[in-house]
């Protein structure tokens, strides 16, 4: 029996991702929670004739308490999107709170569940749920992941177009660091099958992957950030994590993990100089059990935009550890 829970389901992501996790045939227990609508989500969701049974709660009536009971698995979506000229890093005001707030009672009602952080700014948010977790005693590195499946999704559709790949998804790029502009690192040299990027063509890839996100906010004028690639990126990821913990063997994606609590994790921090990174990972059924150094064999050009990531990070995981070390 798998339940999986959606903290933020009738957000633009939370309503997709909904919507794509109840046509799993993997979950039989669905259980969206929201501040708001989530009763109507979820009644509007139960009609697919999928295995699913899915409910919604609401903070009223012990709801989050009665939603993460019994979870395998909690994704996040909750907290508020940019709008054009703001950098993820303004959402840290609000999200900190919400996220930190979530994960408590994750704390006291599924401390061993999966948790999967989509809400921004993914490199603090992560570092904030890490502390929560250690501090109440219940921190397990291995099950904890920032989502950042986007960017690997993103540079996957735009390595496509460039190469003329027909179907992006047979690529498998890994993108590694943090997610947010410069942190975020493409690693084309590591491409499999191998792709070969036209020189004068690089550096704007490698600028349009780093700032994929960027373009949806400027697009949507206003209106909020990614949600439907979103949703489609974090319903790949929660599919995978679920796929490994039944047993499945042979799945990679990266991840947003503390390094030093998975196996091969603490040699690649070594190089890094940040705990918190996301390099590939190897998941079964105890979620991450193996990350993979995909560092040291970066060129000189991607050891060039790692150096500008680990200064990047720094900042956005101290800030996210001190938030809960020295609440303001
Ligand atoms: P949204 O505003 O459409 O939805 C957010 C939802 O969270 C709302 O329904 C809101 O009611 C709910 N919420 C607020 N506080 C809550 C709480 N305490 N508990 C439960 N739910 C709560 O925003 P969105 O477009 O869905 O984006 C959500 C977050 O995801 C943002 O922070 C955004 O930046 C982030 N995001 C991350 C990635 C990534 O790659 N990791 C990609 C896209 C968006
Ligand atoms: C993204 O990469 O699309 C998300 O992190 C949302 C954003 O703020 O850009």
């Amino acid at each position: 029996m798998v339940k999986a829970v959606v903290a933020g389901a009738a957000g633009g992501i939370g309503q997709p991702l909904s919507l794509l996790l109840k046509s799993c045939q993997l979950i039989d227990e669905l259980a969206l929670y929201d501040v708001v609508n989530s009763p109507g989500v979820a009644t509007d969701l139960s009609h697919i004739s999928s295995p699913a049974l899915v409910k919604g709660y609401l903070p009223k009536d012990d709801g989050l308490q009665h939603a993460l009971s019994g979870a395998d698995i909690v994704v996040i979506p909750a907290g508020i999107p940019r709008k054009p000229g703001m950098t993820r890093d303004d959402l840290f005001k609000i999200n900190a709170g919400i996220v930190k707030g979530l994960i408590e009672g994750i704390v006291m009602y599924c401390p061993k569940a999966y948790i999967l952080v989509i809400s921004n700014p993914v490199n603090s948010t992560v570092p904030i749920a890490a502390e929560v977790l250690k501090n109440a005693g219940v921190f397990d590195p291995k099950k904890l992941f920032g989502v950042t499946t986007l960017d690997v999704v993103r540079a996957e559709t735009f390595v496509a177009e460039i190469t003329g790949e027909k179907n992006p998804a047979n690529l498998n790029i890994p993108v590694i660091g943090g997610h947010s502009g410069e942190t975020i690192v493409p690693l084309f040299s590591q491409s499999k099958p191998s792709v070969t990027i036209p020189s004068e063509k690089l550096d704007a890839l490698v600028k349009r992957v780093q700032f994929g996100g960027d373009e949806v906010v400027a697009a949507k004028e206003g209106a909020g950030s990614a949600t439907l690639s979103m949703a489609y990126a974090g319903y790949r990821f929660a599919e995978k994590v679920i796929k490994a913990s039944k047993g499945e063997k042979g799945i990679i994606e990266p991840s947003f993990v503390y390094l030093p609590g998975v196996t091969g994790g603490d040699a690649i921090a070594k190089t890094t100089g940040t705990d918190f990174f996301s390099v590939p990972i190897e998941l079964g059924p105890n979620g991450a059990e193996k990350a993979i150094d995909v560092v040291s064999s970066a060129n000189d050009h991607e050891k060039k935009l790692l150096q500008a990531c680990y200064e990047g990070l720094k900042g956005n995981i101290s800030k996210g550890i001190e938030f809960v070390k020295n609440p303001p």
